[in-house]
Parts: structure tokens; C-alpha cells; sequence
């Protein structure tokens, strides 16, 4: 996820383009760039780190020009660095990228042959070489963005500039956002409202597949064909702080709704559908070596660690090889016995949680290869690890983790896929499936995510409690620890996961009027089991709020309050079944007036021990 902008138009065309991308830093502050004109040439700058940097290497009065674009990255594509920032340039061209093309490797490599040399390990620079392809034949910018777009797979909203026309500028979107702003003669492109709603609120929504084309005579909107479309023009009544968490009422719930795409994403460029395989596109050292491993210790820290608890199941079950799971502040103090043929994942969504780290080190001093599930590209885990996953959530500013966690199950699954296909533990029919049903999973969410008012009902009846019990078990059971921990994260209420079967030693003792228990239920081979952990509650007074899968009738009369996901098979049921706990949590949050985004003594990214 980057966020990318266009101006064009008589005033200050720098300062409008900073000022969008402050306003997109949410999208992504790894680096940031510009290109604007002067004395007829493009200027570019370029810098490492947040907006801030970019600031202070800008000259003063820097553009005579009536255009520019910017771009804030969150890298996917190669590391943080001057080199892979934005804009990419290609003879007259410069350009801005959002999104991933997935076979930039071939289209790499074709334009190589052609003798075309690239600067960048991004994804992004094969866009514009790919375009300036065509363009030096002589093409228009508009048909040379056709062509190039027509041989392209993936996701992309982009922002072209030409030296030879500075008072031009191209923009296209296929499965990446992308808003025109209209103002008095002069026109935003970019990628959320915010970055321009200060200038003016007359919006032009892209879908995909459309591209427009901005020239003194105003703008022009057209397919991928050049077919001119007619679009209307929306008015948008948002306040800007609410613009930046895209009409959400807090970042929480925006990165909760974001899931579908993020699952999208990371699922991206991983899967050969027709085969039934994943392949591990940019990280393939990682299959040669695993195949043979003969062992698999993952760790983590709090919501990373309940996905590696996740991890253990799908790995031993789909891939059938053995799976330890630490904390990872545990794993770092307690000498590990660790021996040739183990491997050691890492999971982090920052990749700096310090323990996370220390642990990975660890592992390393004693020889053992290693593996980070990391969403920061460039991150100091992924730096460490000998080789990373990268999920493809893009950054997530709530402190509670959520997005991060569902993309972690997501990249886990694949994993799983993955070693499971090539130990020969996974026919071909069952990965076709297997993968079939995780297409299905963003489609789902959704289903789940309309169904919030729900949940939300159900936080308001239950908001006031102290003390909640979450159950589930076997896969489900670390989903029922997170949450838990999203209850408390952000509403200050004491949650405790546990496994369903361990309820009779311990936690039953616990159970009255006062304390409602979260039951995590499908119809799964223990089934059967939760249900009859539903009864021993109920027949202590206590009160039951159960997640459960549509067309369960059985369930329904034994409990409180009963909320549905869709049907599922086990191995993806905790991707669904988060969905529903972390709107509880947020909802009960909300209706307590907990501070949602930032909660109280928490961090989102523990650097120290
Ligand atoms: C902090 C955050 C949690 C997160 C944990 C691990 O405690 O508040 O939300 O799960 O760190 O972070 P990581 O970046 O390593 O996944």
C-alpha cells in the first residue's frame, strides 16, 4: 500500500503536492517523492524515511510548472532506499505506483533484453520503461499507457508526467484506489480524498480499468481502449479527519474492513489456481530449503504468537511436518534445544518487536535456518531472518493488530500449501480445493463485515461486564486467545482464552451471571464437545454469546445471544472467525468510550525487552 498523487493547475504545485502526500502518509512513510518541473525539465527528489525528509532536501521556490505528482511508499518490492522510491523515470517520463505487478520479473527481463536499464529493485520501474516502450515508437502517452497496461497483471493506480508535455498528466487505476479532485481549473488525482479535500470537495470516482487524462482543456475520462466515458461528479461532506480513516469512525475499523483486500493481496502472485500449487514468488529458497526440514519452532509476540499457535495446526495437519510454538520472550531465555533439520519462523508485523528479534538471533547463533512472516518490507526481522514472507496488509497505524493477524493466517496457509504439495502429504485435488476455498475467504469477510450492526447490538448489550471467558477449540482455539486479547486491548476488560476441554479444570469454577462466555462453534469434528461445554455453562447461571456457522439451528436455543459466519472448512475458519471477535471488541470499546486507536500502555511496535 503507497499513496500516490497528481496536481495540475497555476498555483504552488510542491507545496499541494506535499501537502496530499502528508495527508497519505498513512498509506505507507518508508519513503517519499517527487517530480515537478523547472525551467522545463523534471525534477526529481527522492528520500529514505518519513515525509519530513523529503522536506528538508526540497529547494526553496523549487517549481516554475504547472504540474507534479508524489509518491509516500510502503515497500513491497525491494527495500526502503533513494533508489526504489518513487517517482521511477524512463527516457521522458516519470511516474508514480501504487499496488504490485505480479509478472514484473518477465517484463523485466524481456526489457533488459531490449537493452533498457533499471535502477530500482522495484516492481513499479517495469511500468514506466514498459510505457516509454512505446512511447519512443512514437505513440501518444495516452495509447503507449493502453499498450503497456494491457500486458500487466496485477494492481496498480498510477501517475505519468512527459517532459514534452508539462501541462499534461496521465493517471489509471486497476484494482488500486484512485479520486479525482475537480477544482477551479486545476484537478487532484489521487489515491484517497484526503490528500486534496482541503482544496475542494468535488470528487470523480475511477473504477478499474479506467484512465484519465488531464490537458488545458480540462479532463478527459476513458477505458483502456480510449472509449471517452461520461462520469458524475460526487460532493463529499466528510471533515478531514474523518476522510483520512475513510468515513470509519476509527482506524480500527477501517484496517477491519480493509481485510478482504489485504487477504487479496497477500495472496497475490502465490497461487497457481489451476494446478492447485503455491508458489513462493520471490521467496522460492524458502521451499527448497523447508521441504526437508524436519522440524518447525515458530515464534511470535502477542497477536503474531496466536498466529504461529494457528500456524502449528495448519502446518502439522496440511504439510505433516512436526510444529513448536514459543513466546518468543520465553524461547530467547530458555536455551532452546534446537537441531539439524529444525527450522525457525519468526512472525511479526513490524518486524521489530524486540524479543521477536532477539529470539530469531538466538536461533541463528545455533546454525538453525530462518524464516520471518513480516508485513514491514525492510524491517529488522526481515533483514535478520535468511528469508521473509512478506504479508501484503499494508500499515496498520490502530495499536490493536487485525488486518496484520488475518494476513499472517492468510501467508501461513500458503505456507502449509505449499510444503504440503511439495512433501507429497497434499493431493493435487485437495490444494485445488484447499485454495479454491481461500479465494472464497475475502468474499466471506465481507459477508461477515455486513452483518457488523449485529455484533455491535451484541457489545451494547454486554459492554458493562468485567470479565469475559472466551472459548474454542483445537484450530479455533488461538483464535478464541486473540480474542480475548482484543477485548482487553482496548476496552480494559479482563478476557481469558482458553481451550474448551480445559474449562472443567479451572475456569468453571468461574462461571455465574457476571461473566459471559465467548463459545467459538462450527460444525467440525468437535462439535459435538462445544456444545456440551454450552450446556455445563448454562446449567451454572452463566450467559453464552456464540459464533457459530449459518444454518445451525442446534445452537441457536441454547444460548444468550448467537451471531453467524459462513460455512468454512476448518483450516481457513480462524480467518472468518476473527472477523466477528474483533468487531465485538471494537464495539464494546466504542460503547465504553475507550480510546479505540491508541490504548492505554500499550505500543504497536515493542522495541525494547
Ligand atoms: C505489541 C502490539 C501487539 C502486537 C505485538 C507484536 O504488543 O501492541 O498488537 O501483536 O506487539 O508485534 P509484532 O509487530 O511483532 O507483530
Amino acid at each position: 500500500m503507497c499513496g500516490i498523487i497528481g496536481y495540475i493547475g497555476k498555483r504552488d504545485v510542491v507545496s499541494l503536492v506535499v501537502d496530499g502526500l502528508r495527508r497519505l502518509e498513512y498509506r505507507g512513510y518508508d519513503s517519499a517523492g517527487i517530480a515537478y518541473f523547472l525551467k522545463g525539465e523534471i525534477q526529481l527528489k527522492r528520500s529514505v524515511g518519513k515525509l519530513s525528509s523529503l522536506e528538508a532536501i526540497l529547494p526553496r521556490n523549487p517549481s516554475d510548472g504547472v504540474s507534479g505528482i508524489g509518491h509516500t511508499r510502503w515497500a513491497t518490492h525491494g527495500k526502503p532506499s533513494e533508489d526504489n522510491a518513487h517517482p521511477h523515470r524512463a527516457g521522458t517520463l516519470v511516474m508514480v505506483h501504487n499496488g504490485i505487478i505480479e509478472n514484473y520479473l518477465s517484463l523485466k527481463k524481456k526489457l533488459q533484453d531490449e537493452g533498457r536499464v533499471f535502477t530500482s529493485d522495484t516492481d513499479s520501474e517495469v511500468i514506466i520503461h514498459l510505457v516509454d516502450s512505446f512511447y519512443q515508437k512514437g505513440l501518444s502517452l495516452e495509447v503507449s499507457v493502453q499498450k503497456a497496461v494491457m500486458q500487466m497483471h496485477g494492481s496498480y493506480a498510477i501517475c505519468i508526467l512527459s517532459k514534452d508535455a508539462p501541462d499534461e498528466l496521465v493517471a489509471v487505476r486497476s484494482g488500486c484506489p484512485l479520486v479525482v479532485g475537480v477544482g477551479e481549473s486545476e484537478y487532484f488525482v489521487a489515491s484517497d480524498i484526503p490528500a486534496f479535500l482541503s482544496h475542494t470537495r468535488n470528487v470523480i470516482y475511477l473504477e478499474d480499468g479506467e484512465m484519465v487524462l488531464f490537458s488545458p482543456n480540462g479532463l478527459e475520462i476513458c477505458d483502456f481502449k480510449g472509449a471517452r466515458l461520461v462520469k458524475e461528479q460526487h460532493q463529499i461532506s466528510w471533515d478531514p479527519v474523518m476522510a483520512e480513516k475513510g468515513g470509519y469512525r476509527h482506524f480500527m475499523q477501517k484496517e477491519i474492513h480493509e481485510q478482504p483486500r489485504a487477504i487479496v493481496d497477500t495472496i497475490r502472485g502465490h497461487v497457481a489456481q489451476e494446478a492447485g500449487e503455491v508458489l513462493l514468488a520471490g521467496t522460492e529458497e524458502i521451499g527448497q530449503w523447508m521441504e526437508n526440514c524436519q522440524r518447525i519452532v515458530i515464534i511470535g509476540c502477542g497477536t503474531s504468537w496466536h498466529a504461529a499457535l494457528v500456524g502449528k495446526f495448519l502446518l502439522e495437519e496440511i504439510a505433516k511436518i512436526p510444529v513448536e510454538v514459543d513466546i518468543a520472550s520465553e524461547f530467547r531465555y530458555r536455551d532452546p534445544h534446537l537441531v539439524k533439520g529444525d527450522w525457525v519462523i519468526g512472525i511479526s508485523q513490524s518486524g521489530e518487536t524486540a524479543d521477536t528479534l532477539a529470539a530469531i538471533k538466538e536461533a541463528k547463533t545455533k546454525g538453525i535456518p530462518t524464516l520471518s512472516i513480516c508485513n514491514v518490507v525492510g524491517s529488522s526481522l526481515s533483514r535478520e531472518t535468511d528469508a521473509v514472507f512478506y504479508t501484503h496488509a499494508g500499515p496498520e497505524i490502530s495499536v490493536a493488530s487485525t488486518k496484520a493477524f488475518t494476513t499472517q493466517l492468510t501467508a501461513l496457509t500458503l505456507l502449509a500449501i505449499y510444503l504440503g504439495r511439495r512433501r507429497g502429504h497434499l493431493s493435487e485435488k485437495a490444494g485445488k480445493q484447499l485454495i479454491h476455498q481461500l479465494f472464497l475467504i475475502p468474499k466471506q469477510i465481507e459477508e461477515v463485515l455486513a452483518h457488523e450492526d449485529r455484533v455491535a447490538d451484541i457489545a451494547r448489550n454486554f459492554f458493562r461486564y468485567r470479565d469475559f471467558l472466551y472459548l474454542g477449540r483445537g484450530i479455533l482455539y488461538p483464535v478464541a486467545l486473540e480474542g480475548a486479547l482484543k477485548l482487553k486491548e482496548i476496552s480494559y476488560i479482563h478476557a481469558e482464552g482458553y481451550p474448551a476441554g480445559e474449562m472443567k479444570h479451572g475456569p468453571i469454577a468461574l462461571i455465574d451471571e457476571n461473566m459471559p462466555v465467548v463459545v467459538l462453534a462450527l460444525k467440525d469434528k468437535v462439535y459435538e464437545k462445544i456444545v456440551s461445554n454450552v450446556m455445563e455453562v448454562k446449567a451454572r447461571g452463566g450467559v453464552v454469546i456464540a459464533f457459530a456457522e449459518e444454518g445451525d439451528t442446534e445452537l441457536a436455543p441454547l444460548v444468550d445471544e448467537i451471531c453467524f459466519i459462513p460455512k468454512v472448512v476448518s483450516a481457513l475458519s480462524p480467518i472468518l472467525m476473527t472477523i466477528p471477535l474483533q468487531l465485538l471488541a471494537y464495539h464494546v470499546s466504542v460503547s465504553r468510550g475507550s480510546d479505540v486507536d491508541q490504548p492505554r500502555n500499550l505500543a504497536k511496535s515493542v522495541t525494547v525487552e
